[in-house]
């Protein structure tokens, strides 16, 4: 089957990352849109034609983080987006690197308490539960 952009009735996968490291969790600082400047996100973005998702997402954390890791289990809900997208979350493990924002503001680790009193995107607040039992299981 043909699955090429607009011409698939799945719809198109934007996957975002749960890194969790030491019990925290990384946050990283949206530059753009205007709307979601300054607010924080689980780092990722849209899978490529051809891609699985663990493929995908790696090559977006490697892009924006400068990072090499490991792509999990999916958690939390699907989060419908506009322009027949879905967001999607996947548990993260670092393999190597540092994570530098080299398309974000900036990058941060929270814990638990922390995560609960971040500005996020309005689209991620509703894995929030998931996240908190993420960061309270380690
Ligand atoms: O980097 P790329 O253009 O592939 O993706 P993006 O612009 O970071 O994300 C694509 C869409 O997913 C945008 O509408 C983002 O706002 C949304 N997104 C989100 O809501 N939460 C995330 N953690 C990541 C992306």
């Amino acid at each position: 089957m043909q699955t090429g952009a607009g011409n698939s009735a799945e719809p198109r996968e934007v996957a975002a990352a749960a890194i969790v490291d030491a019990g925290r969790l990384l946050l990283a600082q949206r530059v753009s849109p205007p709307h979601l400047a300054g607010l924080w996100e689980l780092p990722g973005g849209k899978i490529e034609a051809g891609e699985t998702p663990a493929d995908g997402l790696a090559r977006e954390l490697r892009e924006e983080l400068g990072v090499e890791t490991v792509v999990g289990a999916r958690i939390g809900s699907d989060v419908p987006l506009a322009g027949a997208m879905v967001l999607r979350a996947y548990v993260v493990e670092l393999k190597s690197g540092t994570p530098e924002a080299l398309e974000h503001a900036a990058v941060r680790w929270v814990d638990a308490e922390q995560l609960a009193g971040a500005d996020l995107v309005p689209n991620d607040e509703v894995w929030l539960p998931e996240l908190t039992a993420l960061l309270e299981s380690f």
